[in-house]
């Protein structure tokens, strides 16, 4: 009698192993492109440094879905970017995102919260790769180096990467790891200068 209990807590302990451990098919962790060490040395280590950071990736992100968190996790709720970036049709980004963080429900919000365009996806690339893509009117939405600028040092989804809130578990979000007037700093500088992207 004592065995056939055990036996039946032992197959019901794997088949949960089982159910948990396939059941996140598809959410492979984001390939986000480690350096080695972050670099921060020149204008450009400073601004890739930011772009590179969780908070912008989690919402640039490869597929349909953005991510969430320190650890990049595909975004519960089956949340996906639908034809404007902001989810489906009565299921938007707006349903639960306000136009500023929500600190008692974790939920993070900044005004025009969307998923960026596929075409500008930055999940798996690497620094160089992202900085070309940026600065390619093919494929930044058209637009000019000045108005790159003003995006990156004035648009409210980036500066919002400064002021990323508390999420749903009452932890802070960590937040990119220059603090924002250097990195404003860094980003005019390295447009001024001719926006040389090295080659490595
Ligand atoms: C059903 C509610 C809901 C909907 C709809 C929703 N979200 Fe979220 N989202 C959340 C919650 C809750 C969190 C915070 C989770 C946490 O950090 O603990 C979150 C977090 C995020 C984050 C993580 C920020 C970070 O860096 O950690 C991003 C990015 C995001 N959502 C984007 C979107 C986008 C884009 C849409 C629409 C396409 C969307 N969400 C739709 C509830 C929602
Ligand atoms: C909540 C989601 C969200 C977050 C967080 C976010 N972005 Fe974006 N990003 C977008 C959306 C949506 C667009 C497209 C907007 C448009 O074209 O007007 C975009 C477009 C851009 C563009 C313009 C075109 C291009 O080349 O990709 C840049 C640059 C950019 N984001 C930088 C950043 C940086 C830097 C951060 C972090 C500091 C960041 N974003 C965080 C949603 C986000």
């Amino acid at each position: 009698m004592k065995n056939e209990k055990l036996c039946y807590l032992v197959t019901l302990l794997l088949s949960a192993v089982f159910v948990f451990g396939f059941s996140n098919g598809g959410d492979t962790p984001p390939k986000i492109e480690k350096e080695p060490a972050l670099l921060l040395d020149t204008p450009f280590d400073k601004m890739m440094a930011v772009l590179m950071h969780k908070r912008c990736v989690n919402c640039h992100p490869s597929g349909d879905t953005p991510r969430q968190g320190e650890d990049s996790h595909l975004h519960n709720f089956g949340v996906v970017r639908g034809e404007d970036g902001h989810g489906l049709a009565g299921y938007s980004c707006n349903t639960c995102h306000g136009e500023e963080n929500n600190d008692y429900s974790g939920v993070p919000g900044a005004p025009h919260w969307a998923v960026a365009p596929a075409g500008m996806a930055w999940e798996g690339k690497s620094r160089i790769e992202i900085a070309q893509q940026m600065m390619d009117p093919a494929r930044n939405g058209g637009r000019s180096h000045h108005e790159i600028e003003e995006h990156l040092t004035e648009h409210e989804l980036v500066l919002w990467a400064w002021e990323p809130g508390i999420d749903a578990e009452g932890n802070e979000r960590e937040k990119p790891p220059v603090p924002k007037d250097e990195y404003i700093q860094a980003v005019r500088e390295w447009i001024k200068s001719g926006t040389n992207i090295p080659n490595e």
